[in-house]
């Protein structure tokens, strides 16, 4: 992953799949240790978003090593993880229902799962409009979407604390533990992401009502959440 620009196009899937590839074996001890383990918070609050039904079938894309899977299934719902990097889900610490596949391309038919959550991938992807219409239809109509990302605060104080620990913390946890490089590339590839009015907008083009994003955890995540029509 070039360390002074971010990859566009195919150039970047390439990339984000090898890097994901390569961090794997450490990327939930990395995730954990950086985000002080606030990430388990944010996705309690991503499912309690999803208000699934019992047994519910749920998509957990860009599953990487299946964080989502095994809440969901603790929960009594049925868990399917799909990501492009076969590293990802090979890293996971048990088996499920993995199937490797692009977020943009759902080896998934139309309209037969009752949710969709997708953890910390958005910026990942080379568009939004295409995974959105993706996710319009394999989500049945009356289901409902969670995606949650990083993003930066708006409180001026905060967002110094966040640059701090994005731009210096991060690469260095990562680069103690894991692969450098990498873990500068991932604070950075926040400027990927539209602005938030714009992707509730994109969301409501695809097809999903009651489109909103509301901050989590002090404005260091954002969720996105919508009902399919
Ligand atoms: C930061 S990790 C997040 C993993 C997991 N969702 C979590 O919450 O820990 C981002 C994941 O997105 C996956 N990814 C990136 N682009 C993708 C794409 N186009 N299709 C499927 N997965 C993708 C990566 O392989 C990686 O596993």
């Amino acid at each position: 992953m070039p360390t002074d620009r971010l990859p566009e196009g195919d150039e970047k899937r390439a990339a984000v799949r090898t890097m994901f590839d390569t961090i794997a074996p450490r990327y939930d001890l990395v995730n954990r240790l950086m985000t002080f383990r606030l990430d388990v918070r944010v996705r309690r609050q991503t499912l309690e978003a999803l208000g699934l039904p019992v047994n519910a079938t749920v998509l957990d894309l860009a599953c990487g090593t299946g964080d989502f899977m095994w809440a969901l299934e603790k929960k009594g719902h049925r868990a399917i993880g799909i990501d492009l990097s076969h590293g990802m889900m090979a890293a996971a610490p048990k088996s499920g229902r993995f199937i490797q596949g692009d977020l943009l391309d759902l080896p998934v038919a139309d309209g037969s799962v009752d949710a969709a959550v997708c953890g910390y991938a958005l910026r990942n992807l080379l568009e939004l409009a295409p995974f959105f219409a993706e996710l319009a239809r394999v989500v049945k109509p009356g289901g409902r979407i969670a995606l949650v990302d990083v993003s930066a605060p708006e409180n001026p104080i905060l967002r110094k604390g966040f640059d701090l620990h994005f731009n210096k913390i991060v690469p260095f946890i990562g680069g103690l533990f894991s692969d450098k490089a990498a873990y500068g590339y991932l604070p950075r590839s926040v400027v990927y992401l539209p602005p938030p009015a714009e992707m509730v907008q994109m969301l409501a083009d695809a097809g999903f009502a009651n489109a909103e994003r509301r901050q989590l955890t002090m404005g260091i995540a954002q969720l996105l959440t919508g009902d399919r029509t």
